[in-house]
């Protein structure tokens, strides 16, 4: 199937030796939301460690913000807190956007301040027009974002690579840094 077509329809997409056209983040700082069924373009958002999508005040903690990302060297994702939205004053800043890697059975995404990732990958964060694709380090280009719910309202935890995950509840996403067109159903 083609890799366009996979990203619409949210199934994981893997491109080997991927020949295709990809590009740097944007940049200016930029904000990530996710799509997939049922959740129609919720932010990304973090509490200084953990990468969650939805309602940030939902979380009810002081640490929580909307993540602005800025792109670093080596396509990392470097992120600091959108406070707009909640008004808190996280005390993180500047954390490394990381997935795990392909030799890992961690399906967590997270925010970390090392230096030092261990078995996740800080870089390779590129565009596939306008969804956001990790390459690993052999090359291949995956987008295996999906959604497990947190046990909070409208909250969602981001994860990566559902393989051996039964979650009930899990929902496959694609992250864009396109915000929900205006009029649509922001739910939630
Ligand atoms: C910060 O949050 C506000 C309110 O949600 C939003 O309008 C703005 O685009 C965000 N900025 C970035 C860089 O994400
Ligand atoms: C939010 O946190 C405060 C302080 O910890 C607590 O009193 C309140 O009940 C919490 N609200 C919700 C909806 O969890
Ligand atoms: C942010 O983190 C990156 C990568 O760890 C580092 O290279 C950069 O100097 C940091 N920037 C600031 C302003 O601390
Ligand atoms: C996905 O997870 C499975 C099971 O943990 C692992 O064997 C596989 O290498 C992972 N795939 C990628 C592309 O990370
Ligand atoms: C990184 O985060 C840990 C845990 O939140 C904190 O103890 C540590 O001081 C932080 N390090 C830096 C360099 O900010």
């Amino acid at each position: 199937m083609h890799v366009l077509q996979s990203l619409i329809l949210g199934i994981p997409a893997v491109i080997a030796g991927s020949p295709i056209l990809v590009e740097r983040a944007p940049t200016s700082p930029f904000a990530l939301f996710a799509y997939g069924d049922g959740i129609g373009g919720a932010p990304v958002f973090t509490d200084g460690d953990g990468a969650y999508i939805g309602q940030v005040t939902s979380l009810n903690d002081s640490e929580a913000a909307q993540v602005e990302f800025n792109a670093g060297t080596d396509n990392t994702l470097l992120a600091n807190p959108n406070t707009t939205t909640t008004g808190n004053t996280p005390t993180w800043s500047n954390l490394t956007f990381i997935v795990p890697d392909t030799t890992s059975s961690s399906h967590k995404v997270e925010f970390t301040n090392s230096t030092t990732t261990g078995d996740r990958s800080g870089t390779g964060f590129v565009f596939y027009g306008e969804f956001l694709l990790h390459k690993s380090t052999d090359g291949d280009l995956k987008a295996m974002w999906y959604a497990v719910p947190s046990g909070q309202d409208n909250v969602w935890t981001l994860n990566w690579n559902s393989t051996d995950d039964d979650t009930e509840g899990k929902v496959i996403v694609t992250l864009k840094a396109t915000p929900p067109s205006r009029g649509a159903d922001k739910n939630p």
